[in-house]
């Protein structure tokens, strides 16, 4: 894996060997992790992601017409398509691009083009959000090409709708938001529903250090789509909009009458929401020992009742969660493989690395791949 400057460096020399550097700009935007509050964005609820020093990058040029001739640096192909055009969807990279073409033409924005190159070093399908870091750095390029404001909420809203109805993945908001709003040195609490932002200090005694299990979910999508639909059921049987609007006494009261499956879906969401308030709190407070147990809670609320973990997920929870540094950890995002976050003692960091790498290929015959994060700013242009 590679430094963020690292893929900076690589795109820009790239761009100046095919294009020359006169004129050259360079748009960036994060993956990210979330600390807590999964499975809530699509209920309305609470999240709390950072974004990551890890990013898609894109040097580029404007042109002076709508099209967009761009080489993809970690693969090396080249793609091309027409901004503002109405063309049918492909499969690839390229088509993370074209969706972000797609939702701001579609949003009434008319385009200008450009020619670029682009790299990343979001580790893909890990969980970490790297098409969304794809999708906000393009629409970054295509903001500065076509001189459009960028507002970052307005931005991930559409980048949403990118993902939803183009690429056809039914997420929530969370990652889209994210990429494009978040803050250095901080977590963010966003509410889904108004989509207010708190931007929550990470103390500097701290780590948080992403531990990838290396397993991918190929069915991931409909397994997701899945647990979409239980909520709403769950949501309809208690006669709300959302799942958000459920408390936990009304839950209580009227749970009974709802199938297992249905009300264990409803119950890890409520809690989940009031778990992720309870943490953004406590890590405002500096309080990191209650973060932690938080994230604890929510793993085993994940794994019991949204049944969205994995074996190997859990041995390395449970292997984080063994160490001394280790104030909590959980799986994040998604789920069903992919990577754990842990909240570790900055001091402590280094040796956790070392001993939760070995005892889990020990356990799983799997290396684990490790990103100790630093949390970063949203979409952005560099050096402009
Ligand atoms: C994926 C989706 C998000 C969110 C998480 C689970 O990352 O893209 O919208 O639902 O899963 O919290």
């Amino acid at each position: 894996m590679t430094s963020a400057s690292d893929v900076i460096s690589r795109v820009v020399a790239e761009f100046a060997r095919r294009y020359g550097s006169e004129g050259m700009l360079l748009a960036r935007a994060p993956g990210r992790v979330n600390l807590i509050g999964d499975h809530t964005d699509y209920n309305d609820g609470f999240v709390l992601p950072m974004a990551i020093d890890r990013a898609a990058c894109i040097a580029f040029r404007p042109r002076t017409d709508a099209e967009v001739h761009v080489h993809a640096l970690d693969v090396g192909e080249d793609g091309r398509f027409t901004a503002n055009a109405s063309q049918s969807k492909g499969e690839g990279w390229l088509e993370y691009l074209r969706a972000a073409a797609w939702t701001l033409s579609d949003a009434g924005y008319a385009l200008r083009g450009w020619d670029g190159v682009v790299a990343g070093d979001v580790p893909v399908g890990a969980g970490l959000s790297s098409s969304a870091a794809l999708e906000l750095a393009t629409m970054r390029a295509f903001a500065a090409s076509s001189s459009l404001a960028w507002d970052a909420v307005r931005m991930a809203q559409l980048a949403q709708r990118a993902e939803n109805l183009w690429v056809g993945v039914n997420c929530g908001i969370m990652d889209q938001l994210i990429s494009s709003a978040g803050t250095a040195g901080h977590a963010m609490l966003i509410d889904c529903r108004s989509l207010a932002l708190r931007a929550v200090p990470i103390p500097d005694t701290a780590s948080v250090v992403v531990l990838d299990t290396t397993t991918r979910r190929e069915l991931l999508t409909s397994a997701y789509n899945e647990r979409r639909a239980q909520c709403v059921s769950a949501a309809a049987f208690f006669e709300v909009p959302m799942l958000r609007d459920v408390s936990l006494e009304t839950f209580a009261h009227r749970s009974a009458a709802l199938p297992g499956e249905t009300r264990r879906r409803a119950r890890h969401v409520i809690t989940e929401n009031m778990r992720t308030l309870a943490a953004a709190d406590a890590l405002t407070a500096g309080e990191l020992p209650v973060v932690g147990r938080l994230m604890n809670e929510s793993h085993a609320s994940l794994r019991d009742d949204f049944e969205v973990s994995r074996r190997e997920l859990d041995t390395i929870v449970t292997l984080a969660q063994e160490h001394p540094a280790c104030f909590g950890a959980r799986m994040t995002g998604a789920g069903f493989g992919g990577c754990a976050v842990a909240l570790v003692l900055h001091a402590g960091a280094e040796d956790f690395v070392r001993d939760v790498t070995d005892r889990f290929e020990h356990a799983t015959a799997l290396r684990p791949a490790v990103y100790m994060c630093t949390a970063s700013a949203g979409a952005s242009m560099v050096g402009s």
